[in-house]
């Protein structure tokens, strides 16, 4: 039988991981089944349990169960996933369960190897300071920008997640006036309310780039970097990525993500 994968999430009915990991597992010659979970709000351990029982080996964690992933790694998880405090990969071998997070390098590399868009030296501002901006501050900050700054509504929690790294300053949107970034990535959910995070005018310095996280959609602050002159991109390549290096954590092989995305963008 197949080595059995899926991905655990609530909703999950819509994820584009099954194609995406059935796509590598074609090209890498792997023999896997990988299809999809909905565990109940209140259930997710639980559904985590029965699928080991069943033989799955492994699981991507996708809204709103990261924080519970790590949780349910009992602190077997890669440096990554402890900075994040979430996992979005989990490993099951045996009675024994790994955690990682692979959403940080993910994004990392979309922008560096597919996007062609540096980080070290620049001025980065983070958007949001729920689960998804936590997941990708830590890998950010290793590829050297000059400056990295987090936003959110609530200014307090980006204040409280700026505290926990070195040289990150947090704040709400208001105190963003006056200053202007390189690269603005958008980790908030705002866009998927058709919502943009509240930004003032010349934050988007001469050749910006602005990437949004939410994908398969052009999300109101894409809309603005456009009129505002800077080059954009949304997260459909970051879920790629994010797939191939779990997809290595599990199998030892690390698929061709190019074909694959150009087929998803092609859809
Ligand atoms: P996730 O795990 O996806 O980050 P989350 O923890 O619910 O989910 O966080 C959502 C993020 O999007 C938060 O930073 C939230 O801001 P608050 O902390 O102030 O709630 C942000 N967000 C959601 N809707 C937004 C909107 N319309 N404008 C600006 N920020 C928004």
């Amino acid at each position: 039988m197949a080595d059995r994968y899926a991905v655990i999430g609530h909703p999950v009915a819509h994820s584009k991981s099954p194609w995406i990991h059935a796509a590598f597992a074609r090209q890498t010659g792997q023999d896997l089944d990988y299809g999809c979970i909905e565990a109940p709000i209140e259930g997710f351990a639980r559904a985590v349990d029965e699928f080991r029982a069943a033989g799955g080996r492994g699981a991507n964690v996708t809204l709103p169960f990261k924080e519970q992933a790590f949780s349910y790694c009992g602190g077997e998880a890669s440096a990554r996933a402890r900075a994040a405090a979430a996992v979005n990969t989990l490993r099951f071998e045996g009675a024994s369960v790994y955690g990682d997070n692979t959403d940080g390098v993910g994004l990392v590399i979309d922008l560096e190897r597919n996007l062609g868009r540096a980080i070290a030296g620049k001025r980065l501002l983070l958007m949001g300071a729920g689960g998804a901006a936590r997941g990708v501050l830590q890998p950010l900050l290793q590829r050297g920008p000059a400056v990295l700054r987090i936003a959110n509504r609530t200014a307090r929690r980006a204040e409280a997640l700026a505290r926990l790294f070195q040289d990150v300053k947090g704040g709400g949107f208001d105190d963003l006036a006056g200053g202007s970034y390189d690269l603005l990535i958008n980790a908030t959910s705002a866009g998927l309310a058709n919502e943009a995070p509240p930004l003032p005018g010349g934050i988007f310095a001469p050749g910006a780039f602005a990437y949004d996280m939410v994908y398969g959609r052009d999300t109101p602050f894409l809309a603005q970097a456009r009129d505002a002159g800077a080059a954009t991109s949304d997260g459909l390549g970051m879920l790629v990525e994010q797939a191939a290096e779990s997809f290595q954590l599990w199998r030892g092989k690390r698929p061709d993500t190019a074909p694959v995305l150009a087929a998803l963008r092609g859809r």
